[in-house]
């Protein structure tokens, strides 16, 4: 039997009664995928999988993305698992440490972002009781529904450009990496695809300018709206537990890392992404 319990913030609900160690038959997948279109993030507590349930799992949602660094982060014959930490070994970083401490929505440089995100909690940083390294999300369809018209309508015929070579990281992306990801346009109020429910796409860091305007212009519009979206109102808080499998939908939730840990508390995420289409 599933029960999906609500956060009561503005995004997130826990799905009890699901072991993600067993096959979901399609009645407890159609309940998790309408969930899933609601809440827009998904925490299943107490999970104890293995790499390839994880893989198996994620699957479910679509096509997984073999991330461009699975080569340092990867998983030895599961490239699709894609390594978060700040542990080291033999001197080398097993993980990424900093996979994303600014608000953004994955691959959203990318033709075609990520549709989702699944992320299992296989170490936790906790200091002296108290559990660090969480994760925010932002319900930026919540955020769209807050505007005033008169925004509303200025803001829906217009793409923002998500120039990945330019996008404002404190390291510069390799210009082999950035080679695969042309600068692309994207609408700023893009519509889910299963639901058609509005939301915002744009934020600070990787939407960096809108097209046909001028760069002054699009700064200030974008920072307006990018503040907007992450308004205290709009987030949920995710504290992370050990066997914590948490999914999120790209399309209604921005995110971040919140990095308040470091050695000798350990954090060791697994992470899978789903590929999307280009938004509408
Ligand atoms: C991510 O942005 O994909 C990772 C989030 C996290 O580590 O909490």
């Amino acid at each position: 039997m599933v029960e999906i319990r609500p956060s009561g913030f503005a995004a997130g609900a826990e799905v009890v009664g699901v072991d993600l160690a067993q096959t979901v038959d399609d009645d407890t997948f159609a309940q998790i995928s309408e969930a899933f279109d609601t809440y827009g993030v998904l925490c299943f507590r107490n999970q104890d999988i293995t790499v390839d349930q994880h893989v198996a799992f994620s699957s479910l949602i679509g096509e997984l993305e073999i991330n461009y660094n699975a080569h340092l982060y990867g998983i030895d014959g599961s490239p699709e698992i894609y390594i978060i930490s700040n542990i080291t070994e033999d001197g080398r970083p097993i993980g990424s440490r900093r996979a994303g401490d600014n608000w953004h929505s994955d691959m959203i440089y990318a033709e075609k972002p990520a549709r989702a995100t699944m992320l299992y909690a296989v170490e936790v940083p906790i200091l002296d009781g108290m559990t660090l390294g969480g994760t925010q999300f932002a319900n930026s369809a919540a955020a769209y529904d807050a505007l005033p018209d008169t925004m509303k309508q200025k803001i829906t015929p217009l793409k923002g450009v998500f120039d990945f070579s330019q996008r404002k990281r404190s390291v510069p992306p390799k210009p082999e990496v950035a080679a695969r990801y042309p600068p692309v346009a994207h609408p700023l109020v893009r519509s889910h695809p299963n639901t058609g429910r509005k939301s915002l796409n744009v934020m600070r860091d990787d939407c960096t300018g809108i097209a046909d305007m001028a760069q002054e212009e699009a700064d200030r519009l974008i920072e307006a709206l990018a503040d907007h979206i992450v308004r205290p109102e709009f987030v949920y808080q995710h504290n992370w537990q050990k066997g914590d499998f948490v999914m999120w939908d790209n399309c209604t939730v921005q995110h971040r890392a919140i990095l308040d840990y470091d050695l000798p508390q350990r954090r060791l995420m697994w992470r899978t992404t789903v590929k999307g289409e280009r938004p509408v």
